[in-house]
């Protein structure tokens, strides 16, 4: 009768305060690093991904989450400011700190140690190095000094087997782990570490907050070698748009350099910047990159399986995601860097005890350890699954909302000095109410740097001060739509008025992208409608100047749906 009655008014909201009121929600916040949905529970034939897929099945599973920027540094900051990358002005890995030179932004974790968690990162979260204050923003953010895998250290170092026999510091690094320097690889001693935390919490008064980053399947792919045996060679096939699009203006295209810099690659000898890779070798990518994220899976099911065991199964939030995606091959592209779904689109699943998924009966695990090589297949259906696009800037306001803490208010403008505030939106109604009620069309946008026109050698990564062009792009149920832009760095200063390409693509047709519409007879967005646009304000906003242009279209040139608005 008490679970029936919590059922009941969880869906009207009450049943979680409730909760909340008693006892706070922990968190478990994971994120893998270049994940795009590559995992069964979106649907993707080929990769086996159990427990990421049992957790979908009690989750609501967001099926268009968008990052703000393709590349870790941007994103991740992005992501745990709530801030877009044009706020935090922080366009690459190595260029400064947000606290001293955009905004002493609050952060997700700060806003929970600041409300009396313990909070708690385990290998990459915040990007390391500069960007982070080479502390991973401890401690404003964390509790404790955050956890870096020692393994980590040979990372890219001469470790992998290569055909000669000889050592490598190899793209394609499938190794023994008992023959690795120190016996193990990073992900597995950030699984270990944050289960030993766990086990900590157990005795914790205060709720916590862990944040557990995984490594993979980000390059190298150095993983145990028997998870490429889930992947037969003979199995593995290209993407349907394997060549760059013939309509796609240079700029959009990145060169990939982060894979030639590999010794497998380099003795390829692909020209640049246009490739191609040798269509076996395209094979090995892929078959590397989906043995990686099953290797992620592993550890995620470890890990999750670890949470039930020490009693936080029911009284724990759990949220699974990436910083962006990764190319495998689309549009002839072997990286992240671009704006294409492939980049931008990434997994999102959000677990809510009692809200997302009932208790389990006694005795039975919520999260039951999922062995890949016993059951290989997907036997989980998704949970809840969210079609409305959503953003990475609304984790901080949702997560925040879930877990009984106020969300932060939206910032009175975008590049706000306002130090707590959210330039996403709290999409916590997407728990409470069927998607159906949704009627409204939501955005998600995306920003991508570039030195120049045409692909250069640091095309894919741009210092700060490099960048020339700045490509703004949005993405809706319908369409991608990306102007790439005049701008100068001394002034952080996007000419908006000056595009030198864009691309149109209307998904329906062609949902991987690939036939850019932009300029072509019927699909101009006449100058008018811009002219007006600069009359907005001063500095209008790019995403306002998107949003109206892609309105434009819709109505005068593209609409097929007249019930449809913006
Ligand atoms: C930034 O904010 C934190 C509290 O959130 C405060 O402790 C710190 O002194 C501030 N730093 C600066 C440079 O204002
Ligand atoms: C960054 O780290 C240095 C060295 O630990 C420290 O002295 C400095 O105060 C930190 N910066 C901020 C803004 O907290
Ligand atoms: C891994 O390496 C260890 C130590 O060299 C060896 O004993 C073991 O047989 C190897 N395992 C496999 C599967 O090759
Ligand atoms: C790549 O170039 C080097 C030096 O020019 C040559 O020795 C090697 O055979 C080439 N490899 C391939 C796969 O073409
Ligand atoms: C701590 O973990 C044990 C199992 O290891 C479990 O029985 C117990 O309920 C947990 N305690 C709390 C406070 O959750
Ligand atoms: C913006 O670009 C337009 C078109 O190239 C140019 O006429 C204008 O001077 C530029 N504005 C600024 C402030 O640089």
């Amino acid at each position: 009768m008490m679970m029936l009655s919590c059922v009941f008014v969880t869906y009207m909201g009450l049943c979680l305060l409730g909760v909340v009121a008693r006892d706070k929600l922990n968190v478990l916040y994971i994120m893998a690093d270049d994940l795009r949905p590559s995992l069964g529970c979106y649907s993707d034939p080929l990769v086996k991904s159990p427990n990421i897929d049992q957790l979908a099945s009690k989750s609501n599973v967001f099926f268009n989450a968008y990052a703000q920027q393709a590349l870790c540094g941007p994103s991740r900051t992005s992501i745990l400011t709530s801030r877009r990358p044009d706020t935090t002005k922080l366009f690459d890995n190595s260029n400064f700190y947000w606290r001293v030179h955009s905004g002493n932004y609050t952060t997700l974790p700060q806003y929970f140690k600041s409300h009396g968690y313990t909070t708690m990162s385990v290998g990459k979260i915040f990007h390391p190095g500069i960007v982070s204050n080479h502390s991973d923003d401890y401690p404003y953010s964390w509790s404790v000094p955050p956890y870096h895998p020692p393994s980590f250290h040979y990372e890219r170092r001469k470790v992998c087997k290569g055909r000669d026999g000889k050592l490598h510091e190899n793209l394609l690094c499938a190794v023994n782990v008992t023959e690795m320097p120190l016996g193990t690889l990073p992900d597995i001693e950030n699984t270990e570490e944050a289960i030993r935390l766990l086990k900590l919490m157990n005795k914790s008064e205060s709720p916590f907050f862990l944040a557990v980053g995984f490594y993979k399947p980000h390059i190298p792919f150095r993983i145990p070698q028997e998870f490429v045996k889930l992947y037969p060679f003979d199995k593995m096939t290209l993407p349907a748009d394997p060549d760059v699009p013939k309509g796609l203006p240079s700029v959009a295209y990145n060169p990939w350099t982060d894979i030639r810099e590999r010794e497998d690659v380099k003795a390829l000898n692909i020209s640049f910047p246009y490739g191609p890779v040798p269509k076996d070798f395209q094979l090995q990518i892929r078959q590397y990159y989906f043995s990686s994220v099953s290797y992620v899976d592993a550890q995620v099911g470890k890990l999750l399986n670890a949470l039930d065991e020490h009693g936080f199964a029911e009284n724990t939030i759990v949220v699974f995601t990436s910083d962006h995606g990764w190319s495998l091959g689309e549009h002839g592209e072997w990286a992240k860097y671009s704006t294409f779904d492939v980049a931008t689109r990434v997994p999102l699943m959000v677990y809510v005890p009692g809200l997302t998924s009932v208790s389990q009966g006694r005795g039975e695990k919520t999260f039951p350890y999922v062995d890949v090589f016993q059951e290989p297949n997907n036997h989980f259906i998704s949970g809840r699954v969210v079609k409305s696009v959503v953003e990475l800037v609304d984790l901080f306001p949702t997560i925040s909302h879930l877990a009984g803490l106020h969300a932060p208010h939206q910032c009175p403008q975008p590049g706000s000095h306002v130090n707590l505030c959210t330039e996403g939106e709290n999409r916590a109604y997407t728990f409470y109410r069927p998607e159906t009620y949704i009627s409204e069309e939501r955005m998600a946008f995306s920003q991508c740097p570039r030195p120049a026109d045409t692909p250069q050698l640091n095309s894919d990564q741009p210092h700060f001060l490099e960048v020339r062009v700045l490509g703004y792009s949005l993405r809706c149920s319908q369409y991608r739509y990306t102007l790439w832009v005049g701008f100068q760095p001394d002034r952080f200063y996007a000419n908006l008025s000056d595009v030198h390409a864009g691309e149109l693509y209307l998904l329906d047709d062609d949902p991987d992208q690939d036939h850019n519409l932009y300029g072509l007879k019927g699909y101009e967005v006449p100058s008018h409608s811009l002219d007006k646009l600069s009359g907005i304000g001063a500095m209008p906003q790019w995403t306002d100047v998107l949003r109206q242009h892609i309105t434009w279209l819709h109505q005068h040139r593209l609409q097929r749906n007249p019930a449809q608005t913006f």
